[in-house]
Order: C-alpha cells, then structure tokens, then sequence
C-alpha cells in the first residue's frame, strides 16, 4: 500500500511529470522514457531512461543529503516514481563546467576537452520559449529574479554539488565534464537541490576509453546519434550505486 495518493497533474516536463498528491507537503515525480535534446527540435521515445534516470538521481540525492547538501528528495517509490518536497523553483539554469564542451565550443573559441581550471559557472534563464538564454550579472539584476544573497547561496550550493559530483563520479573512472542543476526554494524558505541529476543533466566521459564518441556516457550520445543510449545510462547506474547508500523508499 502507498503512503499516498496521487492528486492532480501539476506540470509535465520534457523528461518527467509532476503531480500533487493528497499530501500538501508532498510531490510525486514520474520520469518518463521520452528524450529530447535543442529544445525539444529533436524528440525520441527510449524504453528504460526514465527508470534509469529515476534511480541515479535517488542514489545522487541520497548521497548528498548523507554529505549535507539539501535536497528535495523524500524517497522513491517503484521504478519511475520520486516523492519530492514542493519547492518554488528559481527560474535558473545552473552550469559548472570542469571541461569545454557543448555550447561553451560553439560559442567561444575553445576546444572541446579544455581542462577549465578554475571551472566556469555559467546561470541561464529557464525558459524554453526564449531558449533558455545565458545571463550576464547585469540581466540578472534586471530580471530581479533573485536577491544578491539569494544568488550567492544558489552558487555556493552550485559549487558544493560540483565538488560532491567530481569525488563521486572521479571514484568510479567517470571525469565529470560539466552539469546542470535547479534549485528551489521549501515552504520555509530553505535553498534545496531540486529536480534531477543524471546524465540527461551531466556531461561524463568514460576515463578509461580515450576514443571522443566511444568515451561518453550521457545524452549527447543522443544529442550526436552515437546510439547505445540507455546502455549509457545503465554503466553510469552500475558505477554509481557501488558507492551510494540505497535510496529511501517512500512510505
Ligand atoms: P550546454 O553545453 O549545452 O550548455 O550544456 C551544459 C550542461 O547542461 C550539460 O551537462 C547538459 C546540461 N543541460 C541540461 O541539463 N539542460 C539543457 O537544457 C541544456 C541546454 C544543457
Ligand atoms: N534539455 C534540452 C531539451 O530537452 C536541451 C538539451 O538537453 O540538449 O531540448
């Protein structure tokens, strides 16, 4: 018997579901097998992401929350279902890139697998009717999204999670390239990690394979056709749940 029921269909997303359930401080999160990629120019149905994606963000969540790092995570129920806190999340994107690659090689002329040290943190607005555009500090301060606080905390959470991220993923052979994060705000105002972590999210290169296609391990190969999508995903899961403790199960 679940702990809850769902309510009504709140948000549907590229990747994943959002329902209210007949619990106020409760949220359940269904992540669906549909892929997109540009701004959903480029759309495809693959059987077994949404499980995959759903387990690899339960470990990463249950992991920082052992760390210390808020989450919105309550714990998973089945294969493709999340319970999550609602959160009001902040209209940003955030990127911390370790390595170029992406859209920091097409726009700026630097070569892909450039080691940026210090890595770059890079805030988009989240809004894919203006494809998401990058911000300046300037655009931020116009768009009066968050305070000069609010966005401090938002970065230093960023930068703990990309700390968090490189010791995990470096432990088991994966260089972390770059990722996304979102945040987003409880009822009680505290800052937590909010929606996924996955490679539909991060960039992650196999360091024991030195080929540029046969070394990744996360959507772009959807994004470049280099198949073997899901199986992608399950090498990162198989690494991934050696050194995390088992997700919650809610209820
Ligand atoms: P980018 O190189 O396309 O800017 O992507 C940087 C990182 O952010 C990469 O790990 C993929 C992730 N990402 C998303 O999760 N959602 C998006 O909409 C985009 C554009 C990138
Ligand atoms: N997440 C975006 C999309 O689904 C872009 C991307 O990941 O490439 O279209």
């Amino acid at each position: 018997m679940s702990a809850y029921s769902l309510g009504p269909l709140l948000h549907e997303g590229k990747a994943k579901r959002v329902y209210a359930t007949d619990q106020a401080d409760v949220v359940a999160v269904e992540f669906k097998d549909d892929a997109t990629a540009f701004n959903a120019q480029k759309k495809a149905q693959l059987a077994g992401k949404g499980q995959m994606n759903c387990r690899i963000s339960a470990l990463i969540f249950e992991h920082f929350e052992a760390l210390g790092i808020p989450t919105h995570f309550l714990g998973v129920d089945g294969t493709n279902w999340m319970l999550v806190r609602p959160v009001q999340v902040v209209p940003l994107e955030v990127v911390i890139r370790n390595v170029a690659a992406g859209s920091l090689c097409k726009q700026l002329p630097i070569a892909a697998g450039t080691r940026l040290d210090p890595p770059l943190l890079d805030l988009y607005y989240k809004d894919d009717s203006l494809g998401d555009p990058l911000l300046t500090d300037a655009r931020l301060r116009l768009l009066g999204l968050v305070s000069d606080g609010q966005k401090a905390a938002i970065e230093a959470m960023a930068w703990r999670v990309n700390d968090a991220l490189l010791a995990l993923f470096g432990g088991v052979g994966l260089e972390l390239v770059d990722f996304k994060i979102e945040l987003g705000f409880t009822a009680d105002g505290a800052l937590v990690l909010a929606d996924e972590i996955s490679p539909d999210n991060c960039r992650l290169w196999d360091l024991a394979v030195a080929d540029d296609n046969d070394r990744i391990l996360d959507k772009d190969r959807f994004r470049q056709d280099l198949g073997g999508v899901v199986e992608a995903y399950g090498e990162v899961l198989k690494r991934v749940q050696g050194c995390c403790p088992e997700p919650r199960i809610y209820g």
